[in-house]
């Protein structure tokens, strides 16, 4: 959809109140730049917000508002009257948050697994392919934990298991579990959004009557011959009693979302319940992986 902002002119005294009337007149966002580039820090919460002297206000409008009729209500408002200092400006008509869409291009992982943009070719029609539009949530393959566990993934025999993905986001893992041959699979998230985008992800691919979505406050109690998180080494850390609870006895785990000096305490924590394997190192990230005692 394209767009209009409208800048106005302000400083500290009045740039609460533009704001307020731009977001009266029917601005979609509005949202404030120093017109002398002096850094202010994103306040806390509770804090005052402290505006610059010399500030724009910008009230972002779709292009169908009547911006005459905006104008000359401000105008007839404005301390300045005729003088009011605005700058009216159209904005390209992108998407800016599906511009990534153009670089996403299908990516092999191991042995056998492509994941492919839903919207482009499949490079090879005998591979397992995942089909993937991530929508808002995470999870495209490009970034090393996602890649650190399709590896992983693939390097196993799933015909038959069962799986849990801890952290789903887009549901790229539990599609690759499911595609590779598990017969269900558990997708946990705490985003409703990439709940979602997994379940239109698993009807992309055929799969959605295998993969059953939780938020955690519903998830089910449940053993696994695999569990893969990729989270974060916070979540790991304080979630390890309860993703251990879902490896079931000789099961697989992998966790990623771990930075290399972070893995060392991991694999104490979740070596007290599983044989841990040396881990894998992408960039910065790693894997680690292991076997439930
Ligand atoms: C790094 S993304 C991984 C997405 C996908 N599994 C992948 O490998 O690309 C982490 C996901 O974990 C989810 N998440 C974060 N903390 C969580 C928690 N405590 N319980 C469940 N999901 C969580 C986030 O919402 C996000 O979708």
């Amino acid at each position: 959809m394209p767009w209009i902002q409208l800048r106005l002119s302000a400083n500290e005294d009045n740039a609460e109140k533009y704001s307020e009337w731009l977001s009266a007149c029917g601005a979609q966002a509005v949202t404030f730049i120093d017109a002398q580039d002096t850094p202010i820090y994103e306040p806390l919460p509770g804090d005052e917000i402290v505006y610059w002297n010399n500030t724009v206000v910008m009230g972002l409008f779709d292009a169908s508002h009547d911006m005459d009729k905006v104008l000359s209500y401000l105008k007839s408002i404005h301390p300045d009257k005729s003088n009011m200092a605005y700058k009216l400006e159209q904005l390209e008509d992108k998407d800016w948050e599906r511009e990534w869409m153009d670089n996403f291009h299908p990516m092999k992982f191991g042995q056998r697994l492509w994941i492919c943009p839903s919207w482009r070719e499949v490079p090879d029609p005998d591979a397992v392919n995942v089909m993937l539009d991530p929508g808002l949530a995470f999870g495209t393959g490009t970034h090393p934990t996602t890649a650190l566990c399709l590896t992983w993934l693939d390097s196993l025999d799933l015909k038959g298991k069962t799986v849990v993905d801890f952290g789903c986001g887009s549901g790229i893992l539990s599609l690759a579990a499911l595609k590779l041959g598990a017969a269900k699979v558990i997708g946990i998230d705490i985003d409703p959004q990439a709940l979602q985008a997994s379940l239109e992800n698993a009807k992309r691919n055929d799969c959605a009557d295998r993969l059953a979505l939780f938020l955690p406050k519903d998830q089910p109690t449940f053993k696994a011959d695999v569990v893969v998180a990729n989270i974060l080494a916070g979540p790991l850390r304080e979630l390890a009693p309860v993703i251990i609870e879902y490896v079931a006895s000789k099961g697989k785990l992998a966790l990623s979302g771990v930075l290399e000096e972070q893995a060392q305490q991991l694999q104490t924590i979740y070596g007290e319940f599983c044989d841990m394997e040396p881990v894998t190192v992408q960039d910065e990230w790693v894997r680690l992986s292991g076997t439930r005692k």
